[in-house]
Protein backbone atom coordinates (compact mmCIF):
# COMPACT_ATOMS: atom_id res chain seq x y z
CA UNK A 1 0.00 0.00 0.00
CA UNK A 2 2.41 2.52 -0.93
CA UNK A 3 0.73 6.07 -1.96
CA UNK A 4 4.02 8.16 -2.04
CA UNK A 5 4.93 8.68 -5.63
CA UNK A 6 4.91 12.96 -5.27
CA UNK A 7 8.19 14.82 -4.83
CA UNK A 8 9.53 16.55 -1.84
CA UNK A 9 12.31 19.03 -2.58
CA UNK A 10 14.91 17.56 0.32
CA UNK A 11 17.14 19.98 1.84
CA UNK A 12 19.46 18.36 4.57
CA UNK A 13 20.99 19.77 7.55
CA UNK A 14 24.78 19.77 7.53
CA UNK A 15 25.27 18.15 10.76
CA UNK A 16 22.91 16.60 13.13
CA UNK A 17 22.19 17.11 16.99
CA UNK A 18 21.36 13.24 17.53
CA UNK A 19 24.64 12.93 19.69
CA UNK A 20 24.06 15.57 21.98
CA UNK A 21 20.74 13.82 22.50
CA UNK A 22 20.00 11.28 25.78
CA UNK A 23 17.46 8.79 24.12
CA UNK A 24 17.55 7.66 28.14
CA UNK A 25 16.34 10.93 29.75
CA UNK A 26 13.69 12.09 27.09
CA UNK A 27 10.64 14.66 28.21
CA UNK A 28 7.86 14.07 26.35
CA UNK A 29 7.99 16.85 23.23
CA UNK A 30 10.83 18.52 24.01
CA UNK A 31 13.78 17.76 21.51
CA UNK A 32 13.04 17.50 18.51
CA UNK A 33 15.21 16.13 15.18
CA UNK A 34 16.89 17.67 12.38
CA UNK A 35 14.28 18.08 9.77
CA UNK A 36 10.70 19.46 9.34
CA UNK A 37 8.67 19.21 6.47
CA UNK A 38 6.79 22.63 5.41
CA UNK A 39 4.36 22.77 2.17
CA UNK A 40 3.17 26.10 1.18
CA UNK A 41 -0.37 27.01 0.18
CA UNK A 42 -1.26 29.97 -2.21
CA UNK A 43 -2.76 31.43 -5.46
CA UNK A 44 -5.03 28.57 -4.15
CA UNK A 45 -3.01 25.52 -4.13
CA UNK A 46 -0.72 23.63 -1.97
CA UNK A 47 2.90 23.92 -3.37
CA UNK A 48 5.49 21.08 -3.58
CA UNK A 49 6.50 19.91 -0.13
CA UNK A 50 9.89 21.07 0.83
CA UNK A 51 11.94 18.93 3.85
CA UNK A 52 14.88 21.29 5.62
CA UNK A 53 16.45 22.14 8.75
CA UNK A 54 14.40 22.44 11.74
CA UNK A 55 14.32 25.64 13.03
CA UNK A 56 12.34 28.49 13.74
CA UNK A 57 9.51 30.33 11.09
CA UNK A 58 9.65 33.85 10.03
CA UNK A 59 6.01 34.82 9.82
CA UNK A 60 3.95 38.83 9.96
CA UNK A 61 2.84 39.36 13.37
CA UNK A 62 -0.75 39.71 11.96
CA UNK A 63 -0.66 36.28 10.51
CA UNK A 64 -4.32 34.86 11.30
CA UNK A 65 -2.92 31.90 13.43
CA UNK A 66 -2.12 34.12 16.07
CA UNK A 67 -5.48 36.35 16.30
CA UNK A 68 -7.88 33.73 15.22
CA UNK A 69 -6.86 29.82 16.25
CA UNK A 70 -6.82 29.28 12.94
CA UNK A 71 -4.84 25.90 13.73
CA UNK A 72 -5.24 21.99 13.65
CA UNK A 73 -3.03 19.32 14.21
CA UNK A 74 -2.48 15.21 14.49
CA UNK A 75 -0.30 13.59 16.35
CA UNK A 76 1.18 9.60 15.17
CA UNK A 77 4.04 7.51 15.84
CA UNK A 78 6.97 5.68 13.82
CA UNK A 79 8.10 2.74 15.14
CA UNK A 80 11.20 0.67 15.00
CA UNK A 81 10.85 -3.34 14.76
CA UNK A 82 14.19 -6.21 16.14
CA UNK A 83 15.02 -5.68 11.94
CA UNK A 84 14.88 -2.23 11.65
CA UNK A 85 11.59 -1.87 9.74
CA UNK A 86 9.86 1.53 10.11
CA UNK A 87 6.14 1.29 10.82
CA UNK A 88 3.09 3.82 11.35
CA UNK A 89 0.08 3.01 13.10
CA UNK A 90 -3.70 3.34 11.08
CA UNK A 91 -1.97 6.52 9.09
CA UNK A 92 -4.52 6.95 6.99
CA UNK A 93 -7.08 7.44 9.65
CA UNK A 94 -4.79 10.38 11.47
CA UNK A 95 -4.97 11.78 6.93
CA UNK A 96 -8.61 11.54 7.19
CA UNK A 97 -8.97 13.02 10.74
CA UNK A 98 -6.58 16.38 9.70
CA UNK A 99 -8.49 17.50 6.65
CA UNK A 100 -11.98 16.79 8.70
CA UNK A 101 -10.29 19.07 11.48
CA UNK A 102 -9.40 21.69 8.52
CA UNK A 103 -12.75 21.10 6.66
CA UNK A 104 -14.69 22.53 10.21
CA UNK A 105 -11.81 25.35 10.51
CA UNK A 106 -12.20 26.33 6.69
CA UNK A 107 -8.85 25.61 5.69
CA UNK A 108 -8.30 23.92 2.82
CA UNK A 109 -7.69 20.15 2.87
CA UNK A 110 -4.11 18.56 2.11
CA UNK A 111 -3.25 16.40 -0.61
CA UNK A 112 -3.01 12.72 0.25
CA UNK A 113 -0.17 12.04 -1.88
CA UNK A 114 2.23 15.14 0.14
CA UNK A 115 0.97 13.81 3.53
CA UNK A 116 2.35 10.07 2.43
CA UNK A 117 5.65 11.72 0.76
CA UNK A 118 6.45 14.42 2.67
CA UNK A 119 6.11 12.06 5.98
CA UNK A 120 7.59 9.33 4.69
CA UNK A 121 10.97 10.88 3.59
CA UNK A 122 11.05 13.17 6.35
CA UNK A 123 11.13 9.91 8.47
CA UNK A 124 13.63 8.08 6.11
CA UNK A 125 15.77 11.13 7.00
CA UNK A 126 15.24 10.72 10.85
CA UNK A 127 15.50 6.53 10.90
CA UNK A 128 18.38 6.92 13.62
CA UNK A 129 16.20 9.04 15.69
CA UNK A 130 13.98 6.37 15.95
CA UNK A 131 14.66 3.93 18.48
CA UNK A 132 13.80 0.11 18.91
CA UNK A 133 12.25 -1.40 21.86
CA UNK A 134 8.91 -1.66 23.30
CA UNK A 135 7.82 1.91 24.18
CA UNK A 136 10.51 3.78 22.34
CA UNK A 137 8.63 5.63 19.71
CA UNK A 138 9.24 9.06 16.83
CA UNK A 139 6.61 11.15 17.94
CA UNK A 140 5.20 13.33 14.86
CA UNK A 141 3.19 16.07 14.62
CA UNK A 142 1.30 17.19 11.46
CA UNK A 143 -0.38 20.40 11.74
CA UNK A 144 -1.78 23.41 9.55
CA UNK A 145 -1.54 26.94 10.36
CA UNK A 146 -2.86 30.02 8.58
CA UNK A 147 -0.29 32.44 7.91
CA UNK A 148 -1.57 34.83 5.53
CA UNK A 149 -1.07 38.32 7.28
CA UNK A 150 -4.12 40.99 7.93
CA UNK A 151 -6.14 41.22 10.69
CA UNK A 152 -9.37 40.80 9.29
CA UNK A 153 -11.67 37.60 10.51
CA UNK A 154 -11.99 35.85 7.56
CA UNK A 155 -10.48 32.82 6.28
CA UNK A 156 -6.97 33.13 5.22
CA UNK A 157 -6.07 32.74 1.68
CA UNK A 158 -2.04 31.15 2.80
CA UNK A 159 -1.51 28.12 5.15
CA UNK A 160 1.65 26.09 6.18
CA UNK A 161 0.88 22.53 6.69
CA UNK A 162 4.07 21.27 8.67
CA UNK A 163 5.36 17.85 10.19
CA UNK A 164 7.94 18.27 13.07
CA UNK A 165 8.99 15.02 15.20
CA UNK A 166 10.05 14.09 18.65
CA UNK A 167 12.00 11.29 20.06
CA UNK A 168 9.48 9.67 22.91
CA UNK A 169 9.90 6.64 25.67
CA UNK A 170 7.25 5.28 26.90
CA UNK A 171 4.69 7.20 28.33
CA UNK A 172 4.72 7.56 31.85
CA UNK A 173 1.93 10.94 33.91
CA UNK A 174 2.49 9.42 37.03
CA UNK A 175 -0.93 8.00 38.97
CA UNK A 176 -3.63 9.82 37.21
CA UNK A 177 -6.40 11.20 38.79
CA UNK A 178 -9.41 12.93 36.98
CA UNK A 179 -11.97 15.13 38.19
CA UNK A 180 -15.23 14.47 36.60
CA UNK A 181 -16.34 17.97 35.39
CA UNK A 182 -18.90 19.65 36.77
CA UNK A 183 -19.00 23.33 35.39
CA UNK A 184 -16.49 23.95 32.31
CA UNK A 185 -17.26 22.22 29.60
CA UNK A 186 -14.37 21.31 26.68
CA UNK A 187 -16.79 21.16 23.43
CA UNK A 188 -20.88 21.95 22.54
CA UNK A 189 -23.30 20.10 20.52
CA UNK A 190 -22.37 22.31 17.31
CA UNK A 191 -18.74 22.99 17.95
CA UNK A 192 -15.55 21.90 16.85
CA UNK A 193 -14.91 19.35 19.90
CA UNK A 194 -14.52 16.49 17.29
CA UNK A 195 -11.39 18.46 15.45
CA UNK A 196 -7.91 18.60 16.86
CA UNK A 197 -8.20 22.35 16.71
CA UNK A 198 -5.53 24.30 18.84
CA UNK A 199 -8.23 26.23 20.63
CA UNK A 200 -9.57 22.94 21.88
CA UNK A 201 -6.60 22.54 24.35
CA UNK A 202 -5.94 26.23 25.18
CA UNK A 203 -9.44 26.61 26.24
CA UNK A 204 -8.99 23.11 28.91
CA UNK A 205 -5.81 24.33 30.64
CA UNK A 206 -7.41 26.82 32.93
CA UNK A 207 -10.17 24.43 34.59
CA UNK A 208 -7.14 21.48 34.16
CA UNK A 209 -4.85 23.89 36.72
CA UNK A 210 -8.20 24.66 38.80
CA UNK A 211 -8.53 20.80 38.67
CA UNK A 212 -4.57 20.15 39.85
CA UNK A 213 -4.88 22.75 42.69
CA UNK A 214 -7.74 20.10 44.23
CA UNK A 215 -5.32 17.35 43.33
CA UNK A 216 -6.47 15.90 40.15
CA UNK A 217 -4.05 15.55 36.98
CA UNK A 218 -6.99 15.53 34.40
CA UNK A 219 -10.61 15.95 33.77
CA UNK A 220 -13.06 13.58 32.46
CA UNK A 221 -15.35 16.23 30.58
CA UNK A 222 -19.26 15.51 30.85
CA UNK A 223 -21.73 16.54 28.08
CA UNK A 224 -22.07 20.80 27.97
CA UNK A 225 -26.06 21.12 28.88
CA UNK A 226 -26.24 18.56 31.44
CA UNK A 227 -23.13 17.97 33.04
CA UNK A 228 -24.11 14.01 33.52
CA UNK A 229 -22.59 12.02 31.01
CA UNK A 230 -19.04 11.50 30.79
CA UNK A 231 -17.10 12.33 27.32
CA UNK A 232 -13.81 12.39 26.77
CA UNK A 233 -10.72 13.73 28.82
CA UNK A 234 -8.12 16.45 27.49
CA UNK A 235 -6.35 14.42 25.43
CA UNK A 236 -7.86 11.01 25.68
CA UNK A 237 -10.78 8.86 24.80
CA UNK A 238 -12.21 7.14 28.22
CA UNK A 239 -13.51 3.63 28.82
CA UNK A 240 -15.05 2.43 32.10
CA UNK A 241 -15.13 -1.14 33.36
CA UNK A 242 -17.89 -2.16 35.27
CA UNK A 243 -17.75 -6.11 36.44
CA UNK A 244 -16.25 -7.32 33.51
CA UNK A 245 -18.08 -4.69 31.01
CA UNK A 246 -16.53 -2.41 29.34
CA UNK A 247 -18.35 0.96 28.19
CA UNK A 248 -17.15 3.66 26.15
CA UNK A 249 -18.92 6.79 24.89
CA UNK A 250 -20.43 7.10 21.10
CA UNK A 251 -18.71 10.00 19.03
CA UNK A 252 -20.14 12.36 17.99
CA UNK A 253 -19.30 16.42 17.31
CA UNK A 254 -18.04 16.91 20.69
CA UNK A 255 -15.56 13.88 21.18
CA UNK A 256 -12.70 13.21 19.17
CA UNK A 257 -13.03 10.28 17.33
CA UNK A 258 -9.52 8.88 18.37
CA UNK A 259 -7.56 6.00 16.38
CA UNK A 260 -6.57 4.02 19.68
CA UNK A 261 -10.19 4.28 21.07
CA UNK A 262 -11.49 2.49 17.83
CA UNK A 263 -8.25 0.03 17.79
CA UNK A 264 -9.49 -1.23 21.31
CA UNK A 265 -13.52 -1.51 20.16
CA UNK A 266 -12.17 -3.80 17.67
CA UNK A 267 -9.99 -5.68 19.92
CA UNK A 268 -12.93 -6.33 22.48
CA UNK A 269 -14.84 -7.33 19.48
CA UNK A 270 -12.39 -9.93 18.65
CA UNK A 271 -11.99 -11.19 21.74
CA UNK A 272 -15.43 -11.56 22.70
CA UNK A 273 -14.79 -9.06 25.62
CA UNK A 274 -18.11 -7.62 26.57
CA UNK A 275 -18.61 -4.01 25.35
CA UNK A 276 -20.81 -1.06 25.61
CA UNK A 277 -20.62 1.67 23.49
CA UNK A 278 -22.56 4.17 24.48
CA UNK A 279 -23.72 7.34 26.91
CA UNK A 280 -22.25 7.01 30.18
CA UNK A 281 -23.74 8.84 33.28
CA UNK A 282 -21.77 9.88 36.07
CA UNK A 283 -24.35 8.70 38.22
CA UNK A 284 -24.03 5.11 37.20
CA UNK A 285 -20.26 5.33 37.18
CA UNK A 286 -20.21 7.14 40.98
CA UNK A 287 -23.23 4.28 42.11
CA UNK A 288 -20.54 1.51 40.71
CA UNK A 289 -17.79 2.81 42.39
CA UNK A 290 -19.51 2.59 45.71
CA UNK A 291 -20.58 -0.96 45.29
CA UNK A 292 -17.59 -2.09 44.23
CA UNK A 293 -18.33 -3.04 40.97
CA UNK A 294 -16.88 -0.18 39.39
CA UNK A 295 -13.08 -2.20 38.20
CA UNK A 296 -11.32 0.02 36.13
CA UNK A 297 -11.07 3.76 34.23
CA UNK A 298 -8.42 4.37 31.47
CA UNK A 299 -7.68 6.62 28.79
CA UNK A 300 -6.77 6.10 25.34
CA UNK A 301 -4.65 7.77 23.27
CA UNK A 302 -1.39 8.15 20.54
CA UNK A 303 0.81 9.47 22.90
CA UNK A 304 0.21 7.17 26.26
CA UNK A 305 -1.21 4.23 23.88
CA UNK A 306 -3.05 3.31 27.58
CA UNK A 307 -3.41 5.13 30.89
CA UNK A 308 -4.74 3.47 33.93
CA UNK A 309 -6.78 5.94 36.19
CA UNK A 310 -6.44 5.27 39.86
CA UNK A 311 -9.20 7.25 41.12
CA UNK A 312 -11.67 10.13 40.69
CA UNK A 313 -13.14 12.58 42.08
CA UNK A 314 -17.01 14.43 41.64
CA UNK A 315 -19.25 16.48 43.99
CA UNK A 316 -16.70 17.51 46.83
CA UNK A 317 -15.92 13.13 47.00
CA UNK A 318 -12.97 11.08 45.91
CA UNK A 319 -12.75 7.58 44.86
CA UNK A 320 -10.19 5.10 44.40
CA UNK A 321 -10.05 2.26 41.94
CA UNK A 322 -8.64 -1.14 42.47
CA UNK A 323 -5.46 -2.54 41.36
CA UNK A 324 -5.80 -5.65 39.01
CA UNK A 325 -4.08 -8.32 38.23
CA UNK A 326 -5.35 -8.87 34.91
CA UNK A 327 -6.54 -5.64 33.97
CA UNK A 328 -8.39 -4.78 30.72
CA UNK A 329 -6.09 -1.92 30.00
CA UNK A 330 -2.92 -3.88 30.41
CA UNK A 331 -4.32 -6.49 27.80
CA UNK A 332 -5.06 -3.73 25.46
CA UNK A 333 -1.68 -1.98 26.02
CA UNK A 334 -0.32 -5.54 25.29
CA UNK A 335 -2.16 -6.20 22.30
CA UNK A 336 -2.29 -2.63 20.55
CA UNK A 337 1.55 -2.13 21.63
CA UNK A 338 2.53 -5.61 19.73
CA UNK A 339 0.94 -5.05 16.84
CA UNK A 340 2.59 -1.36 16.28
CA UNK A 341 6.21 -3.10 17.25
CA UNK A 342 5.27 -5.70 14.24
CA UNK A 343 6.04 -8.37 17.19
CA UNK A 344 2.00 -9.85 16.36
CA UNK A 345 0.01 -10.85 13.88
CA UNK A 346 -1.65 -7.55 12.23
CA UNK A 347 -5.06 -8.99 11.60
CA UNK A 348 -6.68 -5.58 10.79
CA UNK A 349 -4.02 -4.34 8.81
CA UNK A 350 -2.99 -1.42 10.71
CA UNK A 351 0.45 -1.45 10.33
CA UNK A 352 2.19 0.42 7.48
CA UNK A 353 5.85 0.12 6.36
CA UNK A 354 7.84 3.45 5.74
CA UNK A 355 10.62 2.19 2.95
C1 LIG B 1 -9.21 15.32 22.73
C2 LIG B 1 -8.58 14.02 22.39
N1 LIG B 1 -9.27 12.89 22.58
C3 LIG B 1 -8.76 11.68 22.27
C4 LIG B 1 -7.47 11.55 21.76
C5 LIG B 1 -6.95 10.20 21.39
O1 LIG B 1 -6.91 10.05 19.99
P1 LIG B 1 -5.90 9.07 19.28
O2 LIG B 1 -6.15 7.71 19.86
O3 LIG B 1 -6.24 9.12 17.83
O4 LIG B 1 -4.53 9.56 19.57
C6 LIG B 1 -6.70 12.71 21.58
C7 LIG B 1 -5.31 12.61 21.08
O5 LIG B 1 -5.07 12.58 19.92
C8 LIG B 1 -7.27 13.97 21.87
O6 LIG B 1 -6.55 15.10 21.69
Amino acid sequence: MKTSTNPVDIQKAPTSKIENVDFNNLAFGQVFTDHMMICDYKDGAWQTPKIQPYGPLEMDPSAKVFHYGQAVFEGMKAFKDEDDQIWLFRPEDNFERINKSSERLAIPAFPKEFFFSGMEELLKLEKDWIKKGFGNSLYIRPFVIATEAGVSAAPAKEYKFMIICSPAQAYYSGEVRVQFSEKYSRAADGGVGFAKAAGNYAAQFYPTNLAKDEGFQQIIWTDANSHEYLEEAGTMNIFFRVGDKLITAPTNDRILDGITRKSIIALAKEFNIDLEVRRVSVKEIVDAAKSGELKEIFGSGTATVINPIVGFGHAGQKFDLPKLEDSYAGFFKDKLTKIQYNQAEDKFNWRYQVK
